[in-house]
């Protein structure tokens, strides 16, 4: 990977792009989707980025997968699809492209090519990680399989290849409760996240839930106070909780899910006010088709998730670096585990 200097005088050597009025109102219509919370000296200086970029994602015949915490210039700009790492990793069995960029953090990438390992899948920035998938190894699973014989383990997806290849099934925010309630085994393991675990043995209290330590660095930082506090000075608003949050945080939300959980409710129930706990840019996202909905509050930003940008999003597709390997055989063990989460998920919601 070239530095940032050598980057950016490549892409200059390569592409025009200086801020430009005439490229940001001739992508007035990506800009309609985003105008209420990027400013139009922005959108001048993001438009030629997603220009060249939408024109490479054609002749590299590539498809940008999104995650809900992208920005909105990269969520509303160049993604072909959005949602959360259920929805991407849904998508990504259907990707008939050769080329997939990730626009998430690395185990979503990882996923993606799991799932297509014939194809080509680019994350524009190797450091977009995620604590929880740095919390555990393959010998962590070994350590609680010991602990607790026999009981399967359900890994939420946000883990390496190798701890999926452990696992016995994968597991989302937005199906934690119903895979788990789905294992025939009184005692289930959920790892790396002891939160979402928390939160799913009070949604399932039939089954006896045991967890490795791990936690998001972004949703651990909410407290119940702030909440409470908050609820105090607007008694109107409606808090919705992604369970990644402490059990005490979800206690006092009137709503949690996943991202496009979160969403889905908004867009429902339109709040005149709401306030997300979870990642910053989830607000930003959808704040132009809810105009009716005020987004207050506190939120926490996802360093790894904020690793992506519009300018290492065009040099992985003008480069084609930053491809995602991962050994055959432990992604045809990781991919079992993965499929396994989708049949079952596909079948519960049926
Ligand atoms: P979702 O599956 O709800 O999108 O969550 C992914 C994630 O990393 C949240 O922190
Ligand atoms: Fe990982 Fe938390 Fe960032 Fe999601 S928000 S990618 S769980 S660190």
């Amino acid at each position: 990977m070239l530095d940032q200097i050598a980057l950016r005088a490549e892409l200059a050597d390569h592409y025009d792009l200086s801020p430009s009025t005439e490229t940001a109102e001739a992508n007035a219509h990506l800009y309609a989707r985003m105008s209420r919370v990027v400013s139009p000296p922005d959108w001048a200086i993001f438009a030629p980025y997603v220009a060249a970029i939408n024109r490479l994602k054609a002749e590299r015949n590539a498809v940008i997968l999104a995650h809900n915490y992208m920005t909105p210039e990269i969520y509303h700009g160049i993604a072909d699809v959005v949602g959360d790492s259920l929805q991407l990793a849904i998508e990504a069995t259907k990707v008939e492209a050769g080329v997939i960029v990730q626009c998430g953090v690395h185990f979503m990438a990882e996923t993606s090519k799991i799932l297509n390992p014939a194809k080509t899948v680019l994350i524009p920035d190797r450091e977009a990680g995620c604590s929880l998938a740095e919390s555990i190894t393959p010998a962590g699973i070994a350590e609680m399989r010991a602990r607790y014989p026999g009981a399967p383990v359900v890994s939420y997806v946000n883990t390496t290849a190798e701890v999926k290849a452990a696992s016995d099934i994968c597991c989302t925010s937005a199906n934690a409760a119903q895979i788990v309630a789905a294992q025939d085994s009184d005692t289930v393991i959920m790892t790396p996240d002891k939160y979402l675990a928390q939160n799913v043995a009070k949604q399932v209290p039939q089954k006896r839930i045991v967890w490795w330590d791990g936690a998001c660095i972004v949703h651990e930082r909410f407290t119940a106070q702030d909440l409470r506090d908050f609820r105090g000075w607007n008694p109107e608003t409606r808090i919705i909780a992604h369970p990644e949050c402490p059990p005490d945080v979800v206690a006092e939300a009137d709503f949690s899910g996943s991202t496009s959980g979160i969403i889905d409710y908004v867009a429902r129930e339109q709040p005149p006010k709401a306030l997300l706990v979870t990642e910053c840019s989830m607000a930003s996202n959808i704040s132009d088709a809810l105009p009716g909905v005020e987004f207050v509050g506190p939120c926490n930003m996802c360093p790894y998730m904020k690793k992506i940008t519009l300018e290492n999003v065009l040099w992985s597709l003008h480069s084609m670096q930053g491809a995602v390997e991962v050994d055959p055989e432990i992604a045809a063990r990781a991919r079992v585990a993965v499929e396994r989460m989708i049949d079952l998920s596909r079948r519960l919601s049926a």
